[in-house]
C-alpha cells in the first residue's frame, strides 16, 4: 500500500471515530443533570459523568496532568458498548471529565474497548494499548496513538497482537499492561492456559511500542481452581516488585521478584476487599497510585465509581499497604460531628469487641478472630485493631485499617438517615469533606 493511501485510511477512521464519540458524548450529557442531583452518587471518590463504569484505564501522567481513562457505557447504566471515557486531574482529587477518548469501531469488526495500558514509548508519546473485542473473531491487542497533547483525539493502530503470537491460544486473552524493567519494555496479559490462570509475557519489539514479541509465561496463579485472571498490573515498590491480579471478584497482591522470566512471589494478600480490576499511575515520581472498580447496584443514571487513589508501599513482613493519597487532605473542613461526605480518624482500644454506626454503615470489629467487617465486606487482621481511618461518601464507604494494612471498599444501594454511633472509638477526629465535583 502506498504511503497516501495509508494515511488516507488512518484519516478516514479517524473521522468515523470522532462520529462515534460526538454520538456518545451526547448520550452522557443528557443524563448529566439527573446523576448530578442524585444523592447516592459520591462527591469525592471517581465516577463517570453518568451512565455505567467500570474499570480505570491507562492511568497516567503527561504534560502536567494524570490522565485517567475507563470503561464506560455511555448509553445506559448498565454494562454493555465499553468505550474509555476520559478525564484528567492536577491532584488525583479533583478530576475535569473530558470528552470520551476511544470508541468501537463497527467497521474493524470491533464491538466493544476492553481494558488496557497507557504507556510513553521511546519519544516520550503515550501509547495505548486494548483489548478489542468483535462479535465473530478472538480477543486481539490493538494501540492507539494521540494526535494532540492533550490526548483528547487518538489514531488507532488495530491488529497489533493476534492469537498467533500465542503459540497456542489464551482463554480470556486480555487486559493489556505495560512497564519497564532493565531498560527494556514489556506488556502483560491476562488469561487462561490448560484451565489455570496465566499472564504472558512480550517485549517491545519497537521504539514506537506498536510491534511486540510474545515471550511466554510469567506467572501462573497458584489455585488450580481458577480458569482464567483479569487486569495484571505490576510495579517496583521499594526493592520488590508488586504484581496485582483480578480474579473473581477480588484484587490480589503478590509481593516477589522477576528471574528467569518468570514472576516469583514470597507473599500473598487480597488487597482493597470490594475493588476490582485495578490500575496504577506509574510515572508519578516515585509514587505508585492504586486504583480499582467499585461495583453497584442499581442506581438509574450512573453505576460503578472508583476507590480513593491510594499509595502504596511494602510492610516489614513484605505486605502491600495502601495510604490515601495526601491530596485528599484538602477537601477537609473542620467539624465538630461527622456529615456526609466526611473523614474519620480514630484509635481503638485493644481487646473490645466494636460495634460503630455511620450514616447506614454498620462496621464490627472482633478482637478474637480480627475479622473487621462492614455491611458487604470483611477482612481478617494480621494485628489487633488499634487505627482507623474512615471515609464516608454518600453511598461509599472506604476503611483503612491500622495505617493501610488492610482496606475495605462498600457500598449501599440507599442513603440511610445519616445515623452516627461512634461509642468505642477514641482521639476521633473528624472533618466533613468539600465535593470534589
Ligand atoms: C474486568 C473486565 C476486564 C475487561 C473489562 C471489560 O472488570 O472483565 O477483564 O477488559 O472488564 O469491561
Amino acid at each position: 500500500m502506498s504511503l497516501a493511501l495509508i494515511a488516507m485510511l488512518f484519516c478516514l477512521q479517524d473521522t468515523t471515530m470522532d462520529a462515534a464519540i460526538e454520538k456518545a458524548d451526547k448520550a452522557v450529557a443528557a443524563r448529566i443533570a439527573e446523576a448530578q442531583a442524585d444523592p447516592s452518587r459520591p462527591r469525592i471518590h471517581f465516577t463517570a459523568p453518568a451512565q455505567w463504569m467500570n474499570d480505570p484505564n491507562g492511568p497516567i501522567f503527561y504534560k502536567g496532568w494524570y490522565h485517567l481513562f475507563y470503561q464506560h457505557n455511555p448509553f445506559d447504566s448498565q454494562w454493555q458498548h465499553m468505550h474509555w471515557g476520559h478525564a484528567r486531574s492536577r491532584d488525583f482529587v479533583h478530576w475535569e471529565h473530558l470528552p470520551i477518548a476511544i470508541a468501537p469501531s463497527p467497521e474493524l469488526g470491533e464491538e466493544h474497548i476492553y481494558s488496557g495500558s497507557c504507556f510513553l514509548n521511546d519519544a516520550g508519546k503515550p501509547v495505548i494499548t486494548y483489548t478489542s473485542i468483535g462479535p465473530n473473531r478472538e480477543p486481539e491487542q490493538w494501540s492507539a496513538t494521540p494526535r494532540d497533547d492533550e490526548l483528547l483525539h487518538w489514531t488507532k493502530h488495530p491488529h497489533v497482537l493476534d492469537q498467533s503470537a500465542n503459540g497456542s491460544p489464551i482463554a480470556e486473552w486480555r487486559d493489556p499492561f505495560m512497564f519497564r524493567e532493565g531498560g527494556k519494555t514489556y506488556l502483560l496479559t491476562g488469561g487462561g492456559r490448560s484451565g489455570r490462570g496465566v499472564i504472558e509475557r512480550y517485549e517491545a519489539a519497537s521504539r514506537d511500542l506498536l510491534h511486540w514479541r510474545h515471550l511466554g509465561v510469567f506467572f501462573t496463579y497458584p489455585d488450580s481452581d481458577v480458569g482464567n485472571i483479569e487486569c495484571p498490573n505490576i510495579a517496583r515498590v521499594g526493592n520488590l516488585w508488586v504484581l496485582l491480579v483480578s480474579v473473581r471478584g477480588r484484587v490480589e497482591a503478590f509481593v516477589g521478584t522477576i528471574s528467569d522470566g518468570r514472576f516469583h512471589f514470597e507473599t500473598r494478600q487480597a488487597l482493597a476487599e470490594g475493588s476490582y480490576a485495578s490500575q496504577i499511575f506509574q510515572n508519578t515520581g516515585g509514587r505508585t497510585i492504586y486504583m480499582a472498580w467499585v461495583n453497584t447496584g442499581n442506581h438509574k443514571t450512573w453505576n460503578g465509581y472508583l476507590s480513593l487513589p491510594s499509595e502504596m508501599s511494602l510492610t516489614r513482613d513484605r505486605h502491600v499497604r495502601l495510604s490515601p493519597v495526601a491530596e485528599l487532605a484538602s477537601l477537609r473542613v473542620a467539624a465538630n460531628e461527622p456529615a456526609n461526605p466526611c473523614e474519620i480518624e480514630a484509635t481503638v482500644h485493644g481487646g473490645q469487641r466494636l460495634t460503630i454506626e455511620l450514616g447506614g454503615f454498620e462496621m464490627t470489629y472482633d478482637p478474637m478472630s480480627r475479622v473487621l467487617r462492614t455491611n458487604h465486606r470483611s477482612v481478617a487482621l494480621s494485628r489487633p485493631l488499634a487505627k482507623l481511618r474512615l471515609f464516608l461518601d454518600a453511598t461509599a464507604l472506604d476503611v483503612y485499617a491500622n495505617d493501610g494494612e488492610a482496606v475495605l471498599c462498600d457500598h449501599i444501594d440507599n442513603l440511610a438517615p445519616a445515623a452516627f454511633d461512634l461509642n468505642g472509638l477514641s482521639n476521633i477526629r473528624t472533618w466533613k469533606l468539600q465535593s470534589a465535583r
